[in-house]
């Protein structure tokens, strides 16, 4: 495929960042334009096996392809030692465009063949005692001091396998292991307390004549030694041999930033940095809601918990509270707060309601006035009624009146003492069918006609005005 200028910069552009990160790996460029790139002689390894492992730089990875620049070292291995044959050249150098060194592969051996004859050994490892690592380049490194087995896989009922060694330090004892579960597949190769001369090449060879090889490095490499950390990070550090692990944990309420697990690598540097613990933190409450507040002081870590209430003459509706969880998340969701308004008061018959204008609000209401916490009614009867029970009522902060609507009786009011005389009995109302009478001061008399007495009738009006008193002289 032919590049056009256009993309031929973009890839060339592309392909400059990805050098300046020193990997160039997994980047399908169809048309680099090596010469304008200054790429010149970049070598490539391509339709790597998939449990090949590349190391680049201190960075170890699992890619389908690899690019690198003139000079480069590559070193490669395959994932699980020993349980894969590895072929070829761990250690490859880019040299104008060429690698120095035979194209890697990894080949199945008899653990994942289920004990075939066809397929090289595979070389298992365990230390009972010390510490070892695996490296970029496949060897094994041994810490001095430790107990290593090797344990070639063979079907014991195919015949004896063949240990062989490149050391010339000594001989080591081989042998078909002794456990009922493990003697008629494994076929040992034990190092006593490991030196510096005991490294070499460990090669396992089947009757077949098929064999897998093991490098073993013995080398005393050491980390810097871990301080214990302070609190709140737990650490459970094993030693900083080549080998030996820490491992981490925070308490809860805390979350761990960064690996749980470092070890002591064949460099003599810990696989990453010491983590640490972050407290849990929850998002901050950001309240949207102009009538929500949040009572309590409050940090949103974990296990904090948020009070919420709403302004005066509001209800809060969802929970009161929502507590800060381990997944850094709140339970529950916000509440909300709800205006609390009072129905329409009922009217009492032959009344009226005074509305005070200050606490209502025409608009939000299709059927008429909504009544706020705090609004005041006043109630008032008609001429001829008298109001029976609280002439005001006031819209709670339930959402009811503070009381009942009064009821507007039918009543004569006090008609008036008429002059020179008083009315009896004196009262401010009168029932239907009450009578009174008038008393005059002496001197005066009423007249003897008429005989009724006023009463109160029915409709809340006098039968008749008092009568009058009159002076004796008059009569
Ligand atoms: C690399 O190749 C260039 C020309 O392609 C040549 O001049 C140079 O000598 C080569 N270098 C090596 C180390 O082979
Ligand atoms: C492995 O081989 C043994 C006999 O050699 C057989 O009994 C067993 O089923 C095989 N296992 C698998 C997973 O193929
Ligand atoms: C392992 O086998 C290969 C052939 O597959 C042979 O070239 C090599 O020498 C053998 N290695 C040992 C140590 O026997
Ligand atoms: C948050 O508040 C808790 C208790 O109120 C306190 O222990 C903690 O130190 C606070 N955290 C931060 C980051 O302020
Ligand atoms: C949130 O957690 C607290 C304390 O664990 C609990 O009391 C509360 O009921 C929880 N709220 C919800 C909505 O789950
Ligand atoms: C509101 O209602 C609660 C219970 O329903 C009651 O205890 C309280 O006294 C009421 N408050 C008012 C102001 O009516």
């Amino acid at each position: 495929m032919p590049c056009d200028d256009r993309s031929g910069r973009t890839r060339a552009r592309v392909a400059a960042i990805a050098t300046t990160m020193l990997f160039l790996f997994t980047l399908n460029f169809k048309c680099i334009d090596t010469e304008n790139l200054g790429l010149d002689n970049v070598c490539i390894l391509k339709d790597l096996h998939p449990l090949l492992i590349v190391t680049y730089k201190y960075l170890t990875m699992s890619i389908h392809t690899i690019r690198v620049p003139h000079n480069e070292r590559l070193m490669v291995r395959c994932r699980e030692i020993g349980k894969y044959k590895f072929i070829g050249d761990s250690l490859l150098h880019c040299r104008n465009g060429t690698w120095d060194g035979k194209t890697p592969s990894c080949v199945s051996t008899t653990a994942i063949s289920n004990y075939t004859e066809d397929v090289p050994p595979t070389i298992d490892f365990g230390l009972p005692t010390g510490s070892a690592v695996v490296e970029p380049t496949g060897a094994l490194a041994v810490y001095p001091g430790s107990i290593l087995h090797l344990e070639c896989l063979f079907a014991r009922k195919l015949g004896n396998p063949e240990w062989t060694w490149t050391s010339t330090f000594r001989r080591y004892l081989t042998g078909w292991a002794i456990a009922a579960r493990e003697r008629d597949l494994k076929y040992r190769l034990s190092i006593y307390y490991a030196k510096p001369p005991d490294s070499g090449i460990y090669t396992c060879t089947t009757p077949k004549g098929l064999n897998n090889s093991i490098q073993v490095r013995v080398v005393d490499v050491q980390c810097l030694v871990l301080n214990v950390p302070e609190p709140p990070l737990i650490s459970r550090i094993g030693g900083s041999r080549m080998g030996n692990s820490a491992v981490f944990e925070c308490p809860v309420g805390y979350r761990l930033e960064g690996a749980s697990r470092i070890t002591c690598q064949y460099n003599g540097k810990w696989s990453t940095e010491m983590p640490h613990c972050e407290k849990i933190k929850c998002s901050e409450i950001i309240i949207r809601n102009n009538a929500l507040l949040v009572l309590n002081e409050h940090n949103s870590t974990y296990g904090e918990k948020a009070i919420f209430t709403c302004m005066w003459g509001y209800k809060l509706l969802g929970s009161q509270s929502m507590t800060c969880e381990g997944d850094g998340k709140w339970n529950g969701s916000m509440p909300t707060c709800q205006k609390i308004t009072c129905p329409v008061p009922e009217m009492p018959q032959s009344g009226r309601i005074i509305e005070q204008p200050r606490y209502t609000n025409k608009k939000q209401s299709n059927h008429g006035r909504i009544y706020k916490v705090g609004a005041l009614v006043r109630f008032a009867c008609q001429p001829g009624h008298q109001l029976i029970g609280e002439a005001v009522t006031i819209c709670t902060e339930n959402g009811t009146w503070s009381h009942d609507p009064p009821v507007c009786k039918v009543r004569c009011p006090y008609p008036g003492d008429p002059p020179h005389g008083r009315i009896a009995p004196l009262k401010f109302w009168y029932k239907p069918g009450d009578n009174i009478q008038v008393t005059c001061s002496p001197g005066y008399v009423t007249p003897l006609e008429p005989v009724k007495k006023p009463s109160c009738r029915e409709n809340g009006i006098w039968s008749a005005p008092p009568p009058p008193c009159r002076s004796y002289k008059e009569v």
